[in-house]
């Protein structure tokens, strides 16, 4: 395991949901990574769920996470609206099939947005955050500290449709649709950061599909309890894939834009200037990238393109047999 003060601090700001699941392992059985806080963000379920789910896979992999990794509950609405959540995708708790035990700690005392703020601080310009959910909480964290953009490493969010059907109204993608302003202000924000952020929206990660076989690949992998609790938990993905039309399968979001922070050769990305719809009566908390420059505005994001899929299940396989294969 590298030195302590080598590894990479990370913070994860999630609304899990089956394939945040999958992110967190993914970062838990990374041996380079320290993961300072898991903000629960609500979205494909309401937050008292998502905390609920967070503390339950960190007390599972408490072996290689440690047993104190701070999980902060966050902001019970979005900025705007009302809040959707998305039982059909992700089942009423937000595990599909799994059941998780139940959490022997609490959740961290600090709100969401404050553990932002103090993970940030604690770690001036190393830390790197991640948006896998709603927005809500790191809006909430600019307003405490405006300089967050300046103080992270660097920002991966996973949201948004380019130029690309929308998973949620026809042309939206669910963590930018639940929290339109909050998306809005973020990148607003961060358009300021000396190092663009990364944004991994559906055209990009739709490329990833798991298979049945990719199922029993998870399946075979350790014996470790987190194993049934994901695999549980895609089958419902599947499911509800299967159900909308997709056939047997899961489009699986959240783990690449997490693992291509660290692997790049994963996905391609090339900057774009983009915004997020806040009124359009049918296009509300779209994403509109400007490829002709039509604005005048300096690109505020890296965009990921080119997606080697079938190298990231592989990668994200093997990070996970290796990882569980440490924990005593
Ligand atoms: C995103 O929405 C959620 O349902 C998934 O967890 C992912 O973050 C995909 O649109
Ligand atoms: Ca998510």
């Amino acid at each position: 395991m590298p030195d302590e003060a080598l590894r990479i601090p990370v913070l994860l700001d999630c609304d899990t949901g089956i394939d945040d699941a999958l992110a967190l392992t993914y970062l838990a059985c990374r041996d380079d990574v320290e993961l300072a806080g898991i903000v629960s963000t609500a979205g494909n379920a309401e937050v008292a769920h998502v905390t609920a789910n967070n503390l339950g896979l960190t007390e599972l992999l408490a072996g290689l996470l440690g047993p104190g990794t701070p999980v902060a509950r966050g902001s019970e609405a979005p900025l705007g609206g009302e809040l959707m959540t998305a039982a059909d995708t992700h089942g009423p708790t937000g595990m599909g099939h799994a059941i998780l035990p139940e959490p022997a700690r609490a959740a961290d005392v600090r709100s969401g947005a404050q553990l932002w703020v103090d993970a940030a601080r604690a770690h001036p310009g190393r830390l790197v955050g991640f948006v896998i959910g709603p927005h809500t909480n790191l809006a909430l964290a600019l307003e405490i500290e405006p300089r967050l953009p300046r103080l992270l490493k660097r920002l991966h969010i996973m949201g948004g449709a380019i130029n690309h059907r929308g998973n949620t109204a026809p042309t939206t993608e669910w963590n930018i649709a639940v929290d339109p302003e909050a998306a809005h202000r973020v990148l607003a924000a961060f358009a300021q950061a000396p190092i663009r952020p990364v944004l991994g929206a559906l055209e990009a990660t739709e490329a990833v599909r798991f298979t049945q076989g990719t199922l029993e690949a998870l399946q075979a992998i350790s014996a470790h309890p987190i194993v049934p609790v994901l695999t549980d938990a895609l089958r419902w993905y599947f499911e509800f894939h299967e159900a909308d039309g997709f056939g047997w399968m899961a489009h699986v979001h959240d783990p690449l834009v997490v693992a291509q922070a660290f692997e790049p050769r994963l996905a391609s990305a090339v900057p774009l200037a983009v915004d997020v719809e806040l009124t359009g009566a049918l296009t509300r908390g779209e994403t509109v990238g400007d490829w002709l420059g039509r604005w005048n505005r300096e690109p505020n994001v890296e965009v990921m393109r080119e997606v080697d899929a079938d190298g990231f299940v592989a990668h994200l396989l093997e990070v996970l047999r290796r990882g569980l294969r440490r924990d005593p």
